[in-house]
């Protein structure tokens, strides 16, 4: 079973889920702000369910990777969006800031 580490909570789940499901199955905070209520549930359209993800996921889906090439997104940042992503193995997460997740801490 994959071991999910996210917002200092470690969760189980099975392989292949999706990661979105299991993130709110379990009331871990997916989300930013007003984006806890207002989402594309899923659709891959909203971009605010963008975590950075290290561990094996599935690869990138086309609508994954149209939402993450435009602001306020920008594909350099290497996140992905946890509705497009089913589990391939143990995964460490993070949420950055703002609604869409996409405030990386600046680089001193
Ligand atoms: S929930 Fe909208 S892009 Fe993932």
């Amino acid at each position: 079973m994959p071991k999910i580490t996210f917002a200092g909570q470690s969760i189980e789940c099975e392989l292949g889920e999706n990661l979105r499901r299991v993130l709110l199955d379990a009331n871990l905070p997916l989300y930013n702000g007003i984006a806890q209520k207002i989402h594309c549930r899923g659709l891959g359209t909203c971009g605010t369910c963008a975590v950075q993800v290290e561990g094996e996921v599935s690869p990138t889906t086309a609508v994954e990777r149209w939402r993450l090439g435009f602001p306020p997104h920008r594909q350099k940042q290497n996140l992905r969006l946890a509705c497009q992503c089913k589990i391939q193995g143990d995964l460490q997460l993070t949420k950055f800031d703002g609604l869409w997740g996409h405030r990386l801490p600046e680089k001193s």
